[in-house]
């Protein structure tokens, strides 16, 4: 019966590490921590290993998944990384920062990783629990964020849990995720580097290296419509955005001193302080608690648009689009 199936639970230990990359080797779906969120992971070679990623989370198959590698010289030998690639990789990497590049025609890497596509998302995660899981595995994995397809990003073991239960054959315990936002996502297979997905690591900080990234999301000056916007990162109530203040029956996640902001059943504050940082390591967690509230509706203050704060904004409004 699969709804008995229960997930080891790994220490971070040595012996820990050990048994979750020989898991990851014999083919197992192993939940493991980086800086950023949790990932589900599973060996990128194997082509039955990554369905059953798709499989566990629900996720649409043309959704392609992240490889995570040890370091730079192992991540060159399954992307092809021109000048561009390089400069970004020895700068931010390891961290929170997926670069997807050409993919090399003879790549072992199973093509359901690159959803059919030539090119490869890759990354080298700073957690050190990451780090020394990939060096055991001794193959790239392929992890995409260990929720369901849709819902909240697991920024602890726990959420990992609720999100995933039954459905993984591991997780390894680390503790809470540093950054709490997935890692910015840029595409340098044409001339023109695309940042895909904002985070951490921010578009000024890659222009000073590489020249103008053409920012396709994220734009506060080129917003998308709310027709165009993938619903994503969604908690079960809805979420309402800009919220200067809560009525009764919502629940009100704030940002800031907030001592004289009036309403909300159940209020958590991201940062009290206005640390943007603060905001995105707090942003999963917060919205998962608000949500177990009980309340249909989660009222959000307005978040600063600058720094980590474009890349909160991105995953709110995702997470206040129309649900499918
Ligand atoms: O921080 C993170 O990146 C986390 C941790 C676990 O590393 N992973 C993560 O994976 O967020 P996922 O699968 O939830 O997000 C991967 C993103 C998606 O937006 C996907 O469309 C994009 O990367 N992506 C992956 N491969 C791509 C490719 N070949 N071309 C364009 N976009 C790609
Ligand atoms: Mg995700």
């Amino acid at each position: 019966d699969p709804a008995e199936k229960r997930p080891a639970l790994l220490p971070t230990t040595p012996a820990g590490i050990a048994r979750a990359g020989e898991l990851l080797r014999a083919g197992a779906l192993v939940a493991f921590p980086t800086e950023t969120v949790y990932g589900l992971g599973g060996d990128a070679t194997d082509d039955c290993a990554v369905a059953a990623i798709f499989a566990a989370k629900g996720r649409p198959q043309f959704n392609p998944l992240i490889a995570h590698v040890a370091d730079v010289a192992t991540a060159q030998a399954w992307a092809r990384f021109d000048d561009r690639a390089l400069e970004l990789a020895h700068q931010f990497w390891p961290g929170p920062l997926t670069l997807v590049l050409p993919r090399p025609a003879d790549s072992p890497l199973s093509l359901l990783v690159s959803a059919g596509l030539d090119s490869v998302a890759i990354r080298v995660p700073g957690h050190p629990v990451a780090q020394a899981l990939l060096r055991a595995a001794g193959r790239p994995i392929a992890a995409p964020s260990a929720n369901r397809s849709g819902a909240v990003s697991p920024t602890t073991p726990y959420h990992v849990l609720e999100s995933l239960g039954d459905r993984v054959d591991a997780v390894v315990a680390g503790g809470k995720c540093a950054v709490g936002v997935e890692s910015t996502v840029i595409d340098l297979t044409g001339p023109e580097p695309v940042l895909l997905r904002p985070g951490a690591v921010l578009p000024d900080e890659m222009e000073r290296l590489i020249g103008p990234i053409r920012l396709s999301q994220g734009d506060p000056t080129a917003p998308k419509s709310p027709g165009q916007l993938e619903s994503h990162y969604a908690p079960n109530a809805a979420v309402r955005l800009n919220a200067s203040s809560a009525e009764s029956d919502e629940a009100f996640l704030t940002f800031g001193p907030d001592r004289f902001v009036f309403g909300g059943a159940s209020r958590l504050n991201l940062s009290p302080q206005g640390d943007l940082n603060e905001a995105a390591a707090n942003l999963f967690s917060h919205l998962r608690q608000l949500d177990q509230s009980g309340a249909g509706r989660i009222a959000v203050m307005p978040i600063p648009d600058e720094g980590l704060g474009v890349a909160i904004n991105d995953r709110l409004r995702r997470a206040a689009a129309p649900r499918p």
